[in-house]
């Protein structure tokens, strides 16, 4: 019989800083309950100076290897919509600070929100291959939006790496999954812009059609009805989509579980989301990650990743938490994580926020502000510079 394939381990970094969403609201002459109860977020990350995709994302993967080193890892994948360079792909500066060795293939997928379970599928695909195949797969993005626009307490800056192997420690994914593509104009980056044009109304309608349209398929493909689905992980431009994304399919399902049973199925994957911002790519797995760092026992309980990337791309997939997937968490260290972060005032943030878009792009040298095991030190005649914190 061939074994399970799925998530083996799964770790998240974010920004060093972070803004209470209430410090918006008083630039922005908004009531913060709009935010915290209207959007369901309470702050968001931000980056310092000296980090970005690569140093969130290499953080993220340096948890993984520090506990199973790198044996059996031969494809890294990196995910993110929040491109560092046009040819290069931003996975192989953090393959040579993870130290993995010559004998892996790096590459950079794209597709907004949505990649890194494009990335995962791929994954399993090579690990039914090669069950003795390692897959580590990086999802990392920082989220930025025009200051003073309604978008900008959407905001948001995390990374996740998870590895995809047989007889995994965390979740046996199961092989029915639906797919769902159209399209849409919700929201985009063009190339020669920092921060992303959104239509926040018709991004809203687009993203329950799309997780609607990959359920419909997931369900002709072989998935199990809504009521046998034990939780629901959303992809978390901001918590409360999740609540109108599962109201909506639960209607559409014609599912009989009063409000309050409907919230309990995805509150516990709410936790890091609110707290970190939209993290684009990561933001499903931050939501799964909550989950399963949460207090109740999932053994063997049915969980669903619904993944949605603007554009528009959505995917509904399953998988079964698997038995001891305790002993595989780092709640307390992920808890830290959160709580060490620097809090910035409204002056702080914007700064940095003016710093990211450079006069001169092509050579500076940033300042040294980031504790996290790597920096990126500048762009020195357009190569940029990634290094060893200490
Ligand atoms: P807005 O116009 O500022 O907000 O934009 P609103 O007026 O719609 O209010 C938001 C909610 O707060 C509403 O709740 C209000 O009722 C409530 P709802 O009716 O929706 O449940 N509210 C209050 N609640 C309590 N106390 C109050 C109060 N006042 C109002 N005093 C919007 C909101 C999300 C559109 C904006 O922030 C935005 O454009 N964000 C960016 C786009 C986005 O996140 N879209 C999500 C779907 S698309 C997606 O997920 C993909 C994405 O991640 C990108 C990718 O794939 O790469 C974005």
């Amino acid at each position: 019989m061939s074994p399970a394939i799925g998530i083996d381990d799964l770790a998240f970094a974010t920004g060093s800083f972070r803004i209470d969403l209430a410090v918006l609201a008083a630039r922005l002459g908004a009531d913060p309950e709009k935010y915290y109860r209207g959007l369901g977020q309470s702050e968001m990350s931000v980056v310092a100076e000296d980090e970005d995709i690569v140093t969130m994302g290499a953080a993220a993967a340096q948890q993984i290897l520090d506990r199973s080193g790198g044996a059996g890892v031969r494809t890294l994948m990196f995910a993110t919509e929040t491109g560092i360079d046009q040819s290069k792909a931003a996975g192989v500066y953090a393959h040579r600070l993870l130290g993995l060795g010559p004998n892996v293939r790096v590459v950079e997928l794209k597709q907004a929100c949505y990649s890194a379970t494009a990335a995962m599928q791929f994954a399993v695909a090579l690990v039914a291959r090669d069950p003795s195949e390692k897959v580590l797969v990086i999802a990392s993005d920082i989220a930025r939006y025009q200051l003073d626009s309604a978008a900008e307490p959407t905001q948001g800056a995390g990374a996740v790496a998870f590895t995809v192997a047989a007889n995994p420690a965390l979740l046996e994914l199961h092989p029915a999954n639906g797919v769902y593509t159209d399209d849409v104009m919700d929201f985009w980056r063009p190339n020669h812009s920092t921060t992303a044009i959104v239509d926040g109304k018709s991004s809203i309608t687009a993203y329950l059609d799309a997780v609607a349209g990959a359920f419909d398929d997931y369900l002709a493909h072989g998935g199990v009805p809504f009521e046998q689905i034990d939780r629901f992980c959303y992809h978390q431009p901001f918590t409360k989509m999740a609540v109108k994304a599962h109201r909506h399919l639960a209607a559409r399902a014609g599912s009989e579980l009063d409000p309050a049973a409907l919230q309990a199925q995805i509150e516990p994957t709410m936790g890091y989301n609110r707290r970190i911002g939209n993290s684009y790519t990561a933001s499903v797995y931050l939501a799964l990650l909550a989950l399963l760092d949460g207090d109740e026992d999932l053994t063997g309980k049915r969980v669903a990743i619904a993944s949605y990337g603007s554009g528009a791309v959505a995917e509904f997939l399953t998988g079964t938490v698997a038995d001891g997937y305790r002993a595989g968490l780092r709640r307390a260290e992920n808890e830290e994580r959160l709580t060490g972060r620097t809090p910035v005032d409204d002056a702080a943030y914007l700064a940095l926020q003016r710093t990211a878009a450079r006069p001169d792009p092509s050579n500076f040298e940033t300042a040294r502000q980031t504790p996290s095991p790597f920096r990126f030190g500048g762009v020195r005649q357009d190569q940029r510079v990634y290094e060893p914190t200490a």
